[in-house]
Parts: structure tokens; C-alpha cells; sequence
């Protein structure tokens, strides 16, 4: 039989869903065209540490590829891997999760994310989140047919959330509630205080809780709380972790879930049709990482206080007010004294020094009067880069 077949006059671009086409493109990788473009350009644009995974955890990864471990893993993870991480978890904690029922191993904690998300929302359901927030934030929640629900956080009162804002924006749709702390971009926490009335919320309006600690390791003064260890918020938490920024294994993609059975159950299911598992290699990696890296990681976090201390003082020095970030590895100074939007500021300061930022407008849209600058980079290009830095704002 032979077919007629007429070519259709529609456009492949058609076929994108409507989901995937509404998304705006990152305001950070639109951005960072540009910075690659730019040569001798100091970056204090990227999200990454500017360590080399230390050696003992790359070794490992080396170990495995040499002795034939390089075969798909259980779709949870390596059980060593899951065991070592509920016994972190456990010291850090005192939380108990079992290996065998309530802990994944993800790549990164970039899908932990997207299905934690596609695990728990219905089209329609709403999801609260703070800004300033990671930029992929109301992507993720969007691509799981999510609403998300943004609630602003402000530089005078250090970016703390208000609880009263959270209150008023919990409907009868809403399904989650995300966190982020020590956050990107402002590096602000939560204190215990507010975990306990986030709790409280979260229990009365039986939310789920979904708390992307990536940053916890990198924490300045005092001990991380976890919103975890909070009486009743294990069975209510879908906690988020990983390796990247910790132990700077940005490249191995590995990050860990931890939740209710039920909750695991479900994003395994996305995870074993979608990933199978993590990669095999990096999972013996984050093994030695996580058993025996804790020296490795004080000493960078040793680094990045020095860092810290040095760019909140001459950013303030320069007339350009931030807070000293309680964790991570970005400031957020305030701009408004140059009037420039921060899309014109970083642009201008590309251009006219050669010092990447990225404007705050990526992280939210109240926040064109910043700029995020990340200090994962080392003291004598941080020094150069404020040198150019404070020349450009004399000069504006
Ligand atoms: C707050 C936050 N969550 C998640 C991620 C993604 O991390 P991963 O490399 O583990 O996917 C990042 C990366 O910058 C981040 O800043």
C-alpha cells in the first residue's frame, strides 16, 4: 500500500510542551554567555567551590573505575553509601533514618529536588518558597505542574522569615513548603525559633517540608539546626543533601534524599524509571567523602571565613552594604547607592573591569538592588576584584 503523506506545515518548535516554553531562560546562565566571552575576567559569579575535590575522596572514585566497579548500583544507592549517610545524619542530628527504607541516593541534589517535587504535587497544588532563592526553585515546581508561591525576605532584617507572611500565604492548595538554609544567594540561616514556628505551621496545616540543606557544612558561627531534629518533623520532612558544595565534588553529581518510607518510595519510583541509579563511581567517592572528608571540609570552610570576612569588609568599605553570611559562599551587598539596576551594574562592571557578579534580579523579582557575589575563589582574586570593584563604584 503506498502512503500519502503531505509534510504538516507546523514548526518543530511546536512541538515543545507549553510547560517547557513558558519557563524563562536562568538569569544566571543568560548571564554567564557572556562571562565566557570576556578574557582575564575575574568570576565571582559561579555557585561552585573553587577547590579541587581533595584528594582521599578523588582516589576512591579512581579505586572504583580500577576495580571494575562501574556497573549500575541498587536504584537507592550502594547500602554502604545509604548506611554512612543515615549514621551522618544520625551524629549531626540525632535523627535515626533507615538505610534500607528511608534514604536515596540522587545526582545531586538538583534531581533530589525535581522528584521530591513530582512526588508530592498534583497539577494545581501550591508550593511556598522564600526569595532571594536558588534560581531553580520555581522552575522545578513549574516542570511538576505546581504553583509556586514566593514569599520576599528583606536585607534590614538580615532576609529572616516572617511568619506572619507564611501564615497568610497557606491555602487550602498548598502542598509544601521549601527551605533553603544557609541560603544562596544571601548566605542568612533559620534560627531555631523559626524552624519551630515553620514546624508548628507545617504540622497544623499537614505540610510537607521540603529542606534543601546543601550549604549545612558551610556554616560560620554555631551549629546548623536542621528543621529535622525539630520534635515531629522527620515524618513531615523530605531532607535534601549532597556533595557538591561541601566537599567541592561539584562534578560527581551526588546528592542523598531522606524521608518518610512512603515519601522515598515515590521518588524512587521516578528515580528508577528516569535515573536507574546515581553514578556507580562517584557513590564509592562520597563513601570515603562522607566516612572520612570532615577534615577536608573544616579546613575549606576555614578558607571561605577568611574569604568571607575579608569581601563583607571591603564591600561595606565601598559603600556597598551586606551582611556577614552566616553560611555558604555569597554575599549580597545592596546597590542602590549607584542607582543602577543590577543587571546594568554587573553589565557595566564586566565591561569597564573585567569582575563578573550576578545580578540580583536572577534570584527574584524584589531584588534589583543587589548583586550576588560568590567568594568560592581564591584571596588574591578576591583582593583584585574588590580593587576593581571599588575603583568602578568611585567612578560611577
Ligand atoms: C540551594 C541549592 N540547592 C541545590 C543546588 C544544586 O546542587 P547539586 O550540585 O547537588 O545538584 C544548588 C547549586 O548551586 C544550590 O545552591
Amino acid at each position: 500500500m503506498k502512503l500519502h503523506l503531505v509534510k504538516s506545515h507546523s514548526t518543530i518548535e511546536n512541538h515543545i510542551s507549553d510547560n517547557v516554553k513558558t519557563l524563562p531562560p536562568s538569569g544566571i546562565r543568560e548571564f554567564f554567555d557572556i562571562v565566557y566571552n570576556t578574557p582575564d575576567c575575574i568570576s565571582l559569579g559561579v555557585g561552585e567551590p573553587d577547590f579541587v575535590t581533595p584528594w582521599r575522596i578523588s582516589d576512591s572514585g579512581i579505586y572504583a573505575i580500577k576495580d571494575g566497579n562501574t556497573h549500575y548500583t541498587s536504584n537507592k544507592g550502594l547500602l554502604e553509601l545509604r548506611q554512612a549517610i543515615a549514621e551522618h545524619i544520625k551524629k549531626n542530628h540525632g535523627v535515626e533514618y533507615n538505610p534500607q527504607t528511608q534514604v536515596l541516593v540522587t545526582i545531586g541534589v538538583s534531581e533530589g529536588l525535581d522528584i521530591a517535587l513530582r512526588s508530592i504535587i498534583n497539577p494545581g497544588d501550591e508550593v511556598i518558597y522564600f526569595e532571594p532563592c536558588y534560581v531553580s526553585y520555581s522552575a522545578t515546581i513549574k516542570l511538576a505542574y505546581g504553583k509556586p508561591v514566593a514569599i520576599a525576605t528583606h536585607f534590614d532584617n538580615g532576609f529572616a522569615i516572617d511568619i506572619e507572611a507564611l501564615q497568610k500565604a497557606i491555602t487550602s492548595k498548598t502542598k509544601a513548603i521549601m527551605l533553603n538554609y544557609p541560603s544562596n544567594p544571601t548566605g542568612a540561616s533559620i534560627d531555631k525559633k523559626t524552624l519551630e514556628a515553620i514546624a508548628a505551621l507545617a504540622i497544623a496545616h499537614n505540610l510537607i517540608v521540603i529542606s534543601d540543606e546543601i550549604y549545612d557544612a558551610i556554616t560560620y558561627e554555631g551549629e546548623h539546626v536542621s528543621i529535622i531534629s525539630i520534635p515531629e518533623m522527620q515524618e513531615q520532612t523530605i531532607y535534601l543533601n549532597g556533595f557538591s558544595k561541601a566537599y567541592a565534588m561539584t562534578g560527581w553529581r551526588l546528592g542523598y534524599a531522606c524521608g518518610p518510607e512512603s515519601i522515598i518510595a515515590a521518588m524512587n519510583k521516578i528515580h528508577q524509571y528516569t535515573a536507574l541509579c546515581a553514578p556507580s563511581i562517584a557513590q564509592y567517592a562520597a563513601l570515603e567523602a562522607i566516612r572520612k572528608g570532615q577534615r577536608d571540609v573544616a579546613s575549606m570552610r576555614a578558607q571561605y571565613l577568611k574569604r568571607r570576612n575579608f569581601i563583607t569588609n571591603r564591600l561595606n568599605e565601598m559603600g556597598l552594604p551586606c551582611l556577614p553570611p552566616k553560611g555558604a559562599f555569597y554575599v549580597f551587598p545592596d546597590i542602590s547607592s549607584t542607582g543602577l539596576s543590577s543587571r546594568d551594574f554587573a553589565l557595566q562592571l564586566l565591561k569597564a573591569c573585567k569582575v563578573a557578579v550576578v545580578p540580583g534580579s536572577a534570584f527574584g523579582s524584589c531584588y534589583d538592588t543587589h548583586i550576588r557575589c560568590s567568594y568560592a575563589t581564591s584571596m588574591e582574586q578576591l583582593k583584585e576584584a574588590m580593587d576593581r570593584m571599588e575603583q568602578f563604584v568611585k567612578e560611577l
